[in-house]
């Protein structure tokens, strides 16, 4: 058995307050980006794009607008949650270089997508397993990745001119790190622990 793929899914962190700012070098990124189009698809269909964000300009606008979406929420808590919210950071947009957009194009492939006439999803779920081939290959590269999901699609496709018809999935800022946390932030801060595997495994029947 090789233990390695096992020890970079254990080692694999939501990054937001440790990256360092500095480059990814090109022939890194190009790894991390061909890992993660080497993902499974349905019916081949590769639906997903990557939009590569340098433009600090891009970056600032992309932050006020998660600054706004994190106030939303916040005002939807009450209490000792909202004492937690407060104290957690949810992006590293500013701090992190680069940020990466993936997105879903529904057409491609279409309409005979093999697989998918019963279940449209699974072309969402095909974008989903390539953020995880690149959120993977980042960690064995010892680069940090964080997912940032405060965002309202039409303002992101608008910012970033993303053409009719193909949905943003995830906004991931990538680069180096001063370190990956052990625990996961939302543990750290007592949102919430995982969940033992023990209660989730049914047998037969659910
Ligand atoms: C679909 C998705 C959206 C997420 N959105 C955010 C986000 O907006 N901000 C954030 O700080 N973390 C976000 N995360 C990261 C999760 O909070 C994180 O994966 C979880 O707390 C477990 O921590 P770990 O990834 O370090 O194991 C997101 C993760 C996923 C899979």
């Amino acid at each position: 058995m090789n233990t390695d793929l096992y020890d970079v899914i254990s080692r694999r962190r939501d990054v937001r307050a440790e990256f360092t700012g500095e480059p990814v070098p090109a022939e890194v990124l190009h790894r991390i980006l061909a890992a993660a189009h080497a993902a499974p698809s349905v019916g081949l269909s590769q639906p997903w794009d990557f939009v590569l964000v340098h433009d600090e300009h891009i970056r600032r606008r992309f932050h006020d607008h998660v600054q706004a979406e994190r106030e939303t929420f916040a005002a939807t808590l009450s209490g000792p949650e909202a004492d937690r919210f407060a104290r957690i950071k949810i992006d590293g947009v500013l701090e992190a270089g680069l940020s990466v957009v993936v997105t879903y194009d529904a057409q491609r492939g279409a309409p005979a997508v093999l697989g998918r006439h019963a279940i449209a999803d699974a072309g969402l779920y095909s974008v989903c397993l390539a953020i995880q081939n690149l959120w993977l290959a980042a960690t064995a590269e010892g680069l940090g990745v964080g997912w940032v999901s405060f965002y309202r699609e039409e303002f992101l496709g608008e910012l970033l001119g993303i053409p009719a018809g193909v949905r943003p999935v995830a906004w991931l800022c990538l680069g180096p790190v001063t370190h990956l946390e052990a625990v996961p932030d939302l543990e750290r801060h007592g949102w919430r622990t995982r969940t033992p595997l023990e209660g989730l495994i049914h047998h037969d029947r659910w």
